[in-house]
């Protein structure tokens, strides 16, 4: 009978244990009555989240870097517009304000401060903390994600991958798929690139908690508390990515400086300067041609003269 009781006291006890953790957040650590979860984001310092949601991507910058720190766990390692842009930066430890947003400035616990997005990627260079002055958080109203995917046994139907994405985002983000504006998929490169647009002026969707959740999932560990993988199902075959590539734009253009040369500003400068020279080059035998066919005539009239002469 006292084992009975002690069997469902203990059956009672696990059963609030399990209800009470973090899906979103495998790091996060949970107290019962009421059910609360908090994220670990610096010595003693306990951030309290939201389980029923995905986690604010500064929280988990701050979350990454405490944990780097302890030695716990690092990180691992087509632009839609002109305007978008990629963070090659890679993580700092960001300043987040009381709802979990990335305060506009960041500054990575030195003097050496930049502007952030609502994604908190830098959109503008880097200066001593007195001259940077970042008077807004811009937001980010448009990710895309270029995910590429491993090789499949065969090939796979376009209309039905786009479902599958959709699907897949939907249910593992909980990003309604109407935001997703545009997919495409180039079958040779093995890519798909999906848009994720929200209105301008939304500031209720956050599109950086979807990329980042994503790009973890693709190139580290999903964040996830049950280790499931981001596996689509195309037209019943599994569907892994080996990486992404996340752009972000914003709703202003970024100020980077002329120094920070894209890969595809260089390769049109590389192009031109090519081209210039080549013209160079061709001009250079055109006229030695010419002047080689000049001298040839003058020779030539020259005998003539002569064999008239004589
Ligand atoms: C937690 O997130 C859910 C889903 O977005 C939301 O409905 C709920 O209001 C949030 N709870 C709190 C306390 O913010
Ligand atoms: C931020 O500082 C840490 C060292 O504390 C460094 O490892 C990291 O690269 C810095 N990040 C950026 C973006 O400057
Ligand atoms: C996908 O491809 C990458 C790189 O080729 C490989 O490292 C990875 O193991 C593959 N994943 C699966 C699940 O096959
Ligand atoms: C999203 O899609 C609509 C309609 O297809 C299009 O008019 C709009 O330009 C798209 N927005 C972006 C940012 O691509």
């Amino acid at each position: 009978m006292n084992a009975l009781l002690l069997l469902s006291l203990c059956g009672l006890v696990v059963g609030a244990w399990a209800q009470c953790q973090c899906s979103y957040m495998k790091w996060a650590k949970c107290d019962e009555t009421p059910c609360q979860c908090t994220l670990a984001v610096g010595e003693a310092v306990n951030q309290p989240i939201n389980c029923s949601a995905l986690v604010p991507k500064c929280y988990l910058m701050k979350a990454e870097m405490y944990r780097a720190k302890k030695g716990l766990s690092t990180r691992s390692g087509g632009k839609p517009t002109e305007h978008a842009f990629v963070d090659n930066d890679g993580i700092y430890d960001p300043e987040c304000d009381n709802n979990g947003n990335f305060k506009a400035k960041q500054c990575n616990n030195t003097n050496e401060c930049w502007c952030v997005n609502s994604a908190g990627v830098r959109r503008t260079d880097k200066g001593a903390k007195e001259d940077i002055n970042c008077n807004e958080l811009v937001d980010t109203y448009w990710v895309r994600l270029e995910l590429k995917h491993n090789v499949t046994s065969t090939p796979l139907d376009t209309a039905q991958l786009k479902t599958a994405i959709g699907q897949a985002i939907q249910s593992r983000y909980g990003l309604s798929a109407s935001f997703i504006n545009n997919t495409q998929y180039d079958p040779d490169a093995r890519l798909i690139m999906v848009d994720v647009v929200k209105p301008i002026g939304n500031k209720n969707v956050d599109l950086s908690r979807v990329a980042y959740y994503m790009e973890k999932d693709v190139k580290v560990l999903p964040l996830f508390t049950d280790g499931k993988k981001f596996q689509p199902t195309v037209s019943g075959q599994p569907l892994n990515f080996e990486n992404i590539v996340v752009y972000y734009v914003d709703e202003k253009p970024p100020t980077f400086s002329m120094k920070r040369l894209t890969g595809g500003i260089i390769a049109v400068i590389v192009v031109v300067v090519v081209a210039i020279a080549a013209g160079l080059l061709v001009l250079f035998f055109a006229k030695r041609k010419q002047r080689a066919q000049y001298e040839k005539t003058q020779h030539r009239e020259m005998d003539e003269m002569q064999q008239s002469l004589s």
